[in-house]
């Protein structure tokens, strides 16, 4: 049996990807520092799978601490979530996340090379692309960023470009993830943000759970479907099992792969509002507010590379992603806060 380290295994994409692991028989280690996740995690992934994963509460920016767990498991590959992820945040305190998202990524790195583990997945982000010059997004557009969040996502990047050139032992996967949302089909696990949600879905099913007046739409005047913003929206369990499935190919000594995970399709912000409507059988109000600073107009990938290489491609439809959404919200409406 495999044994994977998933780092931020408690959070939104990780707990989802723990499960797809172990129900495809590999054997988890989650580390994470709960700094935006709950313990209850754990006791959700056992109601699922029936089983405990092994869970280490530790800071990846600690070497000593992450050491440890290096000491003392073997591990085959490692699935990289951990991070902090809030665009405006990390604007605001652009330290914080320079600091996070690059000591814990180096600290890893640094010992996998020390302990011999030389498989690793990467999340990185359709924040790299930018404004695209055209869509759909393939992997080999020009890459940009505009926020400091965005350049942890590119560093890192290149930080493994440049180590995979020099050992070839080294195998990475760079998964460059487009917007996911939805939750798990039994309504036990799904995203749980602090405070106010920056993004779209959590945002929308806070207002149907009566949490929020309204749904702001941030401008309809890009030249888009009816003016509002389009993006690729895919079901985390989708993107999950994208992880599961890419770790074959790093299997296969692939060297630096990279792939878009996104389902191909863009929808606008009225068009996901008219599904949650759908899903929630009842009228959720919205406003048009301006635009929202450093928003693009469209952004949808191509997805080709991923199916071909490692035969991925999104099952689930957006009325399925708006459904298991409002499932996870109405049955936790304080998220696992209780
Ligand atoms: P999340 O915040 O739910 O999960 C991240 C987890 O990492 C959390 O449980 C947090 O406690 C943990 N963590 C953060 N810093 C840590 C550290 N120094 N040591 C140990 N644990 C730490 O986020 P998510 O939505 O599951 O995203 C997972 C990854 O995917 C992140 O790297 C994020 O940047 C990336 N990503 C997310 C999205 C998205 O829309 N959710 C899109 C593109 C890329
Ligand atoms: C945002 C980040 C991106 C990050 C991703 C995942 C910005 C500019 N981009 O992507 O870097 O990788 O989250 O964390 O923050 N919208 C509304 N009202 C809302 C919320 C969103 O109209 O209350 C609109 C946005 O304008 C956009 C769409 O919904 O058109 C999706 O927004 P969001 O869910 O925040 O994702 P992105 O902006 O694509």
């Amino acid at each position: 049996m495999k044994r994977i380290l998933v780092t931020g295994g408690m959070g939104y994409i990780g707990s989802h990807t723990v499960v797809d692991l172990i129900e495809n028989n590999y054997e988890v280690i989650i580390v994470d520092n709960l700094s935006n996740s709950s313990k209850e995690v754990l006791n959700r992934i056992n109601k699922i799978t029936n089983h405990t994963p092994k869970f280490y509460e530790v800071d990846l920016c600690n070497y000593n601490d992450l050491e440890n767990i290096f000491k003392e498991e073997k591990i085959d590959a490692v699935i990289h979530f951990a991070g902090l992820k809030a665009v405006g945040e990390s604007v605001a305190k652009p330290l914080m996340y320079y600091q996070n998202n690059l000591i814990s990524t180096l600290n890893l790195i640094d010992l996998m090379e020390k302990y011999d583990v030389n498989n690793l997945v990467f999340s990185s982000s359709a924040t790299v692309y930018g404004d695209p010059v055209s869509v759909p997004i393939y992997e080999n557009f020009d890459l940009h960023v505009t926020n400091p969040y965005g350049r942890t996502k590119l560093m890192i990047e290149d930080i493994l470009r440049d180590y995979t050139n020099v050992h070839p032992k080294f195998n990475a996967a760079l998964l460059r993830y487009f917007n996911p949302i939805g939750a798990h089909k039994s309504g036990l696990m799904g995203e749980d943000p602090n405070g106010i949600p920056n993004n779209l879905m959590p945002y929308i099913t806070q207002v149907a759970i009566g949490k929020r007046e309204f749904l702001g739409v941030f401008g309809n005047d890009y030249n888009t479907v009816d003016g509002t913003g389009v993006r690729d929206y895919i079901h985390v369990c989708d993107l999950a099992h994208g992880h599961v499935l890419v770790l074959d190919k790093l299997f296969t000594n692939s060297g630096l792969v990279t792939y878009n995970l996104g389902t191909g399709n863009g929808y606008s912000v009225l068009q996901v509002h008219a599904a949650m409507e759908r899903a929630c059988g009842f009228k959720i109000p919205y406003k048009i507010l301006p635009r929202r600073d450093g928003d693009i107009a469209t952004c949808y990938a191509n997805c080709d590379k991923a199916e071909k290489e490692i035969g991925f491609k999104a099952q689930y439809t957006l009325d399925d992603m708006c459904r298991d959404s409002w499932n996870w919200q109405k049955n936790n409406p304080n998220g696992y806060k209780g």
